[in-house]
């Protein structure tokens, strides 16, 4: 089966700008290339902070442009993105028992969980007792099937300062729950604005940079916590016991000079 995944979009409502680019524009380019070379895929994940500050503008744009998308689409929300406005606008998305935005999808190859990592308004996230209890209850529901997850905010650390000191807390409790499972394939995470690949308690892990803004590896390398770096998504391939994930730097992608 084939996924998409993308990421980070932090839309500003149409016409304004963030950082100095066009978070929609680079979305819009982004949607327009996965359609025209991965229409053929089973869904697409958009793994949170679809929004720089949750403004219903911005939320009205991106339904708007998923209307002619032709994935069904997935979507998550970050530490930027408003809990409330953003069921507000997409209702049909439904929540857990707790309103969490979080959901689970049964296939025919495994079962994908969606993750609702968000503590409010600030960086950090967080999985409380009561996230805790369903994620243990779909695991243990799923028991002897394979797992892949989505969610916000890595619950480890991932060798880039300003980003450990705001990824999931307690992260202990999660790998806790987690273990108890026996058969998590991958975890794909939003948050850091960065493509890296890690392996964590024997998991593998793969992370994307945003579509709009990215976070440099080293920040002196450009004097600030922000850079512009090639946007990508993530194509995933699950075939049997592989899990392949390409990285498309759809803007950046041009044909050789052949003259
Ligand atoms: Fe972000």
């Amino acid at each position: 089966m084939k996924i998409i995944h993308i990421t980070d979009f932090h839309l500003v409502p149409p016409g304004e700008r963030l950082w100095g680019l066009d978070p929609c524009d680079r979305l819009d380019r982004c949607l327009n290339d996965i359609a025209r070379w991965h229409g053929d895929a089973d869904f697409c994940v958009m793994s949170g902070d679809l929004t720089n500050r949750g403004s219903q503008a911005a939320y009205g744009w991106i339904r708007e442009r998923l209307e002619g998308f032709p994935l069904e689409t997935i979507l998550m929300i970050g530490n930027h993105d408003s809990r409330e406005n953003f069921i507000a606008a997409f209702p049909e998305t439904g929540t857990d028992r707790n309103g969490f935005v979080q959901s689970v999808r049964d296939t025919e190859h495994g079962v994908f969980l969606f993750l609702d990592t968000v503590k409010g308004p600030v960086s950090e996230g967080e999985y409380c007792e009561q996230r805790l209890a369903w994620f243990a209850d779909e695991l243990a529901r799923v028991k002897g099937k394979p797992v892949w997850i989505f969610m916000h905010h890595p619950p480890f650390d991932v060798g880039i300062s300003y980003m450990d000191r705001i990824k999931l807390e307690e992260p202990k409790k999660f790998a806790d729950v987690l273990s108890a499972h026996g058969d998590v394939r991958h975890i794909f995470f939003g948050h850091i604005h960065r493509a890296a690949m890690l392996s964590w308690r024997g998991i593998p892990c793969t992370s994307l940079p945003g579509t709009n803004h990215q976070v440099p590896l080293i920040s002196e390398s450009v004097g600030g916590v922000y850079s512009v770096e090639p946007p990508m998504y993530g194509v995933i391939l699950i075939d049997g016991d592989q899990t392949i994930v390409h990285f498309e730097a759809c803007l950046d992608r041009s044909p050789v000079d052949t003259s």
